[in-house]
């Protein structure tokens, strides 16, 4: 006869099964949501780091506001483009009027807006189109890879459609062997940055809606069977156990994968399963772990059958326990800044390795050890040089504002994009936070459709914390952050404009927070406008001292919340917004940074850098 306690510990176990039954079935409902929108392009792990063959440069480009390009004039969308057949040859009677070789050209990777006045508010397709030599190999598959298109795109490689995309800020991989051909080429594009009702994100942003193909485009050649996906990441439990998966595209049962680190002497290996996945288990002793002071990065070879890929990785663990958040076991203050990809100086969307330097140098100027990354994916650019420069990465998906929450059209994208955020970034040691929204109305609609993409995120990814930026609401001089969506959340993201949008600086003198949840607590949006270069009294709006006296005061309040984790201001740098017209101040910029967009630092910048560097903010670790 079974024990109480036997029988308690049998029943335990049952239960436990159950639950695992329950969240599978929940992932799998979730996952039939998930539906790619279009399956014809794939996700590639670093494929920053394959050979490739960049068709950056001019490209031809026609500007076609009604679309006539793709749609016909009674709307219906033609599959090879209805210009491409119709260049007119000698004897035909009708006029060309799409010819590339007559157009003028855009810079790729680039924003067409800062590009030319004429497009600096367009919104609308746009045809780019170059030509290129190329020599296919036997054995070999070439895909089309692209960095980012805003908003949606079509591709075509010698008049033939290899795919379509949705989505401004990740990037994506056409295959188009069956297309290309040895010696001349030519590849079209049509993007188009119109803001959706239906999109991801919809109509209102406050930022520029920059188009075009603004991330690099190149030509990426792989064998037959290929590393598609992969993940390696320390386990929480086992500090000197690496773990993970190798995904191979074409992959058969029982196909061999190899994992080294030769700096390590260390290296796994194991075989493919019927999905083409090989479990990764990997010990390696005398690790030196991952973190902002000491950012090692391991040289990581990868081999399956003719493909191997080399990958710079950095390995730490990250979790919570109770309100701490604990990096490689140990709690940490995340002092950081909210980062938009605007680039320096030039303006524009950011995308080189020397905005990446620039943004994130200022970034550790200030003390930050931590960066949101605003409110979309950023360029690998961007996340590579926070793996070498040690800052801690929030990254998030731009599920931001009033979506369709009720659309499941709508789930599907959002879930897409998550799928290539995840999908692509997944090894970067810096990134510690997949944030799933930002500023989300607290409905019903809201909550099922981001508790699905949480549950989307862990399903892909279980070595990061989820997050996301609440709204508070007040009673009296008490902030409460109890919106229900902090239930699915292991960190709970929070922004509030004291001072700005609301009460004066002074007022975060008085004021209290009431946090809901027994949880980490980031505030990842504070601040207010400032000109550079614009001084009076610290009660004059639009001045630098009436910026800087925000900050003095919001750092008073912040440390006076218990289960504060982390900061991130709202906002490094000045950056184009068409919300803010203010001439002669905001001149469509939203003047929140610290700094300009000429590298102007505010008085601000040094309120918080002093804070930062003394680590008078935020729990002594
Ligand atoms: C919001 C929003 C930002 C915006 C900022 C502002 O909180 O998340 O995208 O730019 O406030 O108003 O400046």
């Amino acid at each position: 006869m079974k024990s109480r306690g036997q029988r308690s510990g049998a029943l335990a176990s049952i239960f436990r099964d159950i639950a695992l039954l329950v969240a599978i079935a929940a992932i799998l409902a979730a996952s039939a949501v998930w539906a790619a929108p279009d399956p014809s392009s794939i996700v590639l792990t670093g494929a920053d780091r394959r050979p490739a063959t960049s068709l950056h440069g001019d490209w031809a480009a026609i500007v076609d506001p009604y679309f006539s390009g793709l749609f016909s004039f009674h709307h219906q969308e033609r599959e090879d483009g209805w210009f491409l057949n119709r260049k007119a040859k000698p004897g035909d009677t009708f006029p060309t009027e799409y010819d590339f070789s007559k157009a003028s050209t855009l810079k790729v990777p680039a924003d067409w807006n800062t590009q030319r006045e004429s497009l600096f508010y367009y919104e609308g397709p746009i045809w780019y189109e170059r030509n290129f030599t190329y020599q296919p190999r036997e054995h070999k598959r070439v895909f089309l890879h692209v960095g980012a298109a805003n908003y949606r795109s079509w591709f075509w490689v010698n008049g033939q459609k290899v795919c379509e995309h949705e989505g401004g800020y990740t990037s994506f991989n056409c295959e188009i062997t069956s297309a290309i051909h040895s010696g001349n080429n030519f590849i079209v594009a049509a993007v188009d940055n119109m803001r959706r009702e239906d999109g991801v994100p919809t109509l209102e942003t406050d930022w520029w809606n920059y188009g075009g193909l603004t991330r690099e485009v190149s030509l990426i050649e792989l064998p037959e069977t290929f590393i598609d996906q992969y993940d390696l990441h320390l386990n929480r439990a086992a500090g000197s156990v690496i773990e993970g998966w190798v995904h191979v595209d074409g992959g058969k049962i029982g196909d061999k994968v190899k994992v080294e680190i030769p700096e390590l002497n260390a290296e796994g290996s194991s075989v493919l399963t019927a999905e083409g996945r090989a479990q990764i288990h990997l010990v390696a002793s005398n690790l030196e772990r991952w973190s902002p002071e000491t950012p090692k990065l391991y040289k990581v070879k990868i081999s399956a059958g003719q493909d191997s890929i080399d990958d710079l990785i950095g390995f730490r663990t990250i979790e919570t326990r109770g309100t701490e958040i604990l990096l490689n076991g140990k709690p940490i203050f995340l002092r950081g800044v909210a980062i938009h990809a605007e680039a320096p100086y030039r303006t524009g969307r950011a995308n080189t390795d020397k905005d990446a330097e620039t943004l994130l140098g200022w970034a550790k100027e200030l003390g930050c050890n931590y960066v949101r990354l605003a409110h979309y994916p950023h360029d690998e650019s961007m996340l590579r040089a926070a793996d070498r420069m040690g800052l801690l990465v929030w990254s998030e998906n731009p599920v931001y504002w009033a979506l369709q929450f009720d659309n499941p059209k709508v789930l599907a994208k959002a879930g897409q994009q998550l799928d290539e955020e995840i999908g692509t970034s997944r090894n970067h040691a810096a990134i510690i936070l997949w944030s799933m929204a930002n500023e989300t109305p607290n409905t019903p609609a809201r909550t099922h459709f981001i508790e699905s993409l949480a549950t989307r995120a862990r399903f892909l990814d279980s070595s990061r914390l989820i997050t996301a930026a609440l709204l508070e609401h007040a009673e009296g001089h008490t902030k409460i952050v109890d919106d229900p969506l902090g239930n699915v959340l292991d960190v709970i993201g929070v922004n509030e404009y004291i001072g700005w949008y609301e009460q004066r600086p002074e007022g975060a003198d008085s004021t209290e927070w009431r946090i809901g949840y027994q949880k980490p607590l980031i505030v990842s949006e504070f601040g207010g406008g400032a000109k550079a270069g614009l001084h009076g009294g610290e009660n004059d709006r639009w001045t630098e001292e009436y910026q800087a006296n925000i900050y003095r005061h919001q750092l008073g309040m912040l440390n006076r919340i218990p289960q504060l984790r982390g900061m991130s201001p709202w906002i490094l740098m000045d950056f184009r917004s068409p919300n803010r017209p203010l001439a002669g101040i905001q001149d469509e910029f939203n003047r929140k940074g610290l700094i300009s967009d000429q590298g102007e630092k505010k008085q601000a910048f040094f309120v918080l850098q002093k804070a930062y560097k003394e680590k008078t903010i935020g729990k002594p670790e």
